[in-house]
């Protein structure tokens, strides 16, 4: 079922968004950060009710879902959400995802991070292809200035944060379009890689904070 929901999505997207590049990464982005929200409601949910404090993967999966959410905003700057059919089909996928996701977690969190790591694999390869197609012009084209604040200008905190498996951290540079995709597609990296380790049985234990030098996990967490 959920290989079904990731090719469902893929196919739609990809057959009717063939030719408009901005576009179909504009929806892609906005449906491919639900399952985030969802997470995290759900997470919010067993915090509320007490049955299980997990509030250090609140803050990754909200980490997480700001940088998706930065993807979006350039995606936007680049004109992929000027036409209303798109915003309609794109939010009401999103909602539709949101709700199959919210249930799926409840039943297995596990499916719901499988289910996240195939779409963060069709995200990845979808941006590599682009990024091959259309390498020359993408050179030759100016970086979005919020893509210039997310990466490089601004505060690079939430950016450092989502990025549970890396040693160093990440300060790539955006001098055109190409290294602004570049990086969107080494976010969607990032992104296999936690949901990959989500579904470890003692995740909890080696997804942390790369400003977490020596690996201590509060008392509260465990
Ligand atoms: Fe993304
Ligand atoms: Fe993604």
């Amino acid at each position: 079922m959920i290989r079904l929901l990731v090719n469902l999505l893929v196919f739609v997207v990809n057959v009717l968004y063939r030719d408009r590049p901005y576009p179909r990464f504009y929806v892609l982005e906005t449906v491919a950060r639900v399952p985030y929200f969802a997470y995290i409601s759900v997470l919010h949910l067993y915090e509320t009710l007490g049955w299980w404090r997990k509030a250090d993967w609140l803050k990754i999966h909200f980490a997480e879902s700001w940088n998706e959410l930065h993807h979006l905003l350039i995606m936007e700057a680049l004109g992929g959400d000027r036409l209303w059919w798109d915003r309609l089909l794109a939010r009401t996928t999103a909602v539709v995802y949101y709700w199959i996701i919210v249930f799926v977690y409840f039943i297995s969190s596990g499916a719901a991070y499988r289910f996240m790591e195939l779409v963060e694999q069709k995200a990845y390869s979808s941006y590599d292809e682009f990024l091959n197609r259309r390498q020359t012009w993408l050179k030759s084209q100016p970086a979005p200035q919020i893509a210039i604040d997310y990466y490089r200008d601004g505060d690079l905190y939430m950016f450092d944060e989502f990025q549970t498996g890396q040693q160093e951290l990440r300060r790539p540079a955006i001098d055109n379009l190409y290294d602004v995709f570049l990086n969107i597609r080494d976010d969607e990296a990032e992104h296999i890689k936690t949901m990959a380790t989500c579904q470890q049985p003692h995740a909890k234990h080696t997804l942390t904070s790369p400003y977490v030098k020596d690996k201590y996990i509060p008392r509260t967490f465990q």
